[in-house]
């Protein structure tokens, strides 16, 4: 079968390219507004991209109204940001704050979540995510409706027994949880196995 995007409208292209380039990481960021509240959202189209250097980039699309989601706009006013990783026992917490609120109420509220002063940015970290990268914008790429937000990662914060004193990763302790087809489907990362390359 073959798909010609231009003649798809943008929800029919939604569809088969977020169910097709899967599994995806899930950022689930935290930034915060003018008054401090703290907004809360996962972005699955998102992946680190560099170390050198280090730099993450996720897109959140433009709302209906052609208007900046809050986590852009939140991110355009402070220019930091945090990106947690989410495992299969956060799953349930990061879909409620993916809820469309109203600007100034944080997503947050209600949930069984605790949320910790970050070092580096003024915008809290959420402690139950394994891993919690503290990050600033390096710069933004609108694209129509899709804004491209690459940010620098400067801390990473990872609960203990997932990395080791050198960065190697404890296989058997880390299992992010996978974005699958489009709208609500994912997997889990329990089954890994590995495959050494050429020299
Ligand atoms: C698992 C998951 C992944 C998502 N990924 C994206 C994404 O990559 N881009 C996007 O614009 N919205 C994405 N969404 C929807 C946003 O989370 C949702 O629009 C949210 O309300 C945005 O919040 P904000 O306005 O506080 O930034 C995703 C939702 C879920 C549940």
């Amino acid at each position: 079968m073959t798909f010609d995007l231009e003649s798809l409208t943008p929800g029919e292209r939604y569809r088969i390219l977020a169910s097709i380039v899967t599994p995806r990481p899930i950022a689930w960021i935290t930034t915060t507004d003018e008054k401090g509240t703290i907004n809360a959202a996962p972005f699955s189209f998102f992946n680190v991209f560099g170390s050198n250097p280090p730099i993450i980039a996720f897109a959140p699309g433009n709302k209906d109204s052609e208007t900046p989601k809050d986590t852009a706009r939140n991110i355009r006013r402070s220019g930091e940001f945090v990106v947690h990783m989410v495992t299969a026992e956060l799953g349930q917490a990061m879909v409620d704050t993916s809820a469309t609120l109203p600007h100034g109420t944080s997503e947050l509220t209600g949930l069984p979540l605790t949320t910790v002063p970050s070092e580096k940015v003024a915008v809290p970290r959420i402690s139950e995510a394994p891993i919690a990268l503290e990050c600033t914008e390096h710069s933004t790429i609108e694209i129509g409706s899709n804004r491209l937000i690459i940010g620098l990662v400067h801390l990473v914060h990872a609960h203990e027994g997932i990395l080791d004193e050198k960065g190697y990763l404890q296989h058997d302790s880390y299992h992010p949880l996978g974005r699958m087809a489009a709208p609500d489907w994912y997997s889990r990362t329990t089954d890994q196995f590995e495959i050494p390359r050429p020299d």
